[in-house]
């Protein structure tokens, strides 16, 4: 069967940019749809780029059947969870409400599948610091409950209609391109491992570790770091599952092992051979202590092998792309 082509919500984005890549090698016809507020025009490198935002009804219908639209991968979001703590209104505005106004062009235009980047944010601080995507999901911050209520949604439309989807729950997104053609060139980046490669090529003079109180082996905040490659495959691997009839799925995707901020910055001193300023400070609102996935069903589902599982690996990407934005800034 011929297949349609994919709008790529968010395309110019940290992992849409690097999804787009991926689909594009595997010769997919793509469409992106950026309003460019985080994202980069230089980001999307080999596919159309509309500028335009995920609530534009208009905008979007018109899109999704210009283009012959049968799959959406929806990655336009905002995405900092300090921020969505402070400004709770702008995450369900911009993620929540967005989601429904796509969902219901999808809906208009007859779109046969979805695939949602979630977040395992939406966990909250499950005990013992690993999730299952059984676990109870009890959100701590607005970023989480703004993405959940989307993963609802969907399942709700799902029920309702022929569309079939994948909820991708993401850990902790890390590195770049292996083949340094894009990165994540966010301003103000909060994300650790980008903060402390940004450290390393001495685009800021510190690096703090928020907490180092909680209740883990060091006392910092544990995360399943998984690489930005792996994860879009993780889209392209749902992209086929979906397609070839499998039913509606909400899965975690991380490695299901964790490392803490004071082994990441270990990592980082490691592969790039300089010594990092850390400070230490309290905890950062809206963290929990330790957030691992149980990472089982995505491989048995979709089959999915990651292949730069190493912490070492993930920092030597990041750093790369760090010095090739010093050199040339984006
Ligand atoms: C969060 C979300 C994740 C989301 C991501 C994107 C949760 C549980 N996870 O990840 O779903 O995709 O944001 O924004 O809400 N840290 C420092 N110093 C720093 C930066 C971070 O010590 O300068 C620590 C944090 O306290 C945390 C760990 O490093 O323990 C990872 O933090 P970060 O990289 O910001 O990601 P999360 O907040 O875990």
């Amino acid at each position: 069967m011929k297949h349609g082509s994919i709008l790529v919500t968010g395309g110019a984005g940290y992992i849409g940019s690097h999804t787009v890549l991926q689909l594009r090698a595997r010769g997919e016809r793509v469409v992106v749809l950026d309003d460019l507020s985080r994202g980069f025009r230089q980001a999307v490198l080999d596919a159309p780029l509309v500028v335009g935002q995920v609530g534009d009804r208009d905008t979007v219908l018109r899109l999704l059947k210009e283009h012959g639209v049968d799959t959406v991968m929806h990655f336009a979001a905002y995405t900092i969870v300090p921020e969505s703590v402070s400004e709770p209104l702008k995450y369900y505005g911009n993620n929540t409400c967005s989601t429904r106004t796509l969902l219901e062009c999808c809906l208009a235009a007859d779109v046969r599948h979805f695939v949602f980047s979630s977040t395992a944010a939406v966990y909250g601080i499950p005990s013992g610091g690993i999730a299952a995507e059984d676990t109870a999901t009890a959100p701590i911050n607005p970023y989480g409950t703004s993405k959940l209520m989307s993963e609802w949604m969907l399942a709700g439309v799902a029920h309702a209609s022929p569309l079939t989807y994948a909820a991708l729950r993401y850990f902790n997104v890390a590195g770049s391109d292996t083949g340094g053609r894009i990165g994540q060139a966010t301003p103000n980046a909060t994300l650790l491992v980008k903060v402390a490669c940004e450290a390393a090529v001495g685009k800021r003079a510190q690096v703090a570790i928020f907490g180092t109180d909680y209740p883990t082996p060091d006392g910092t905040g544990v995360r399943d770091y998984i690489h930005v490659e792996d994860l879009a495959t993780a889209h392209v691997d749902a992209l086929t599952y979906l397609r070839a009839g499998g039913a509606s799925t909400t899965l975690n995707v991380g490695y299901g092992h964790g490392f803490s901020v004071r082994e990441v910055l270990a990592s980082v001193e490691r592969v790039t051979g300089k010594r990092l300023d850390v400070r230490e400070e309290p905890r950062r609102p809206g963290d929990p202590p330790a957030l691992v996935a149980r990472a089982d069903r995505i491989r048995s589902q979709l089959g999915w092998q990651p292949k730069l599982d190493d912490l070492d690996t993930i920092v030597r990407t990041g750093f790369a792309w760090e010095q090739r934005l010093l050199r040339e800034p984006w």
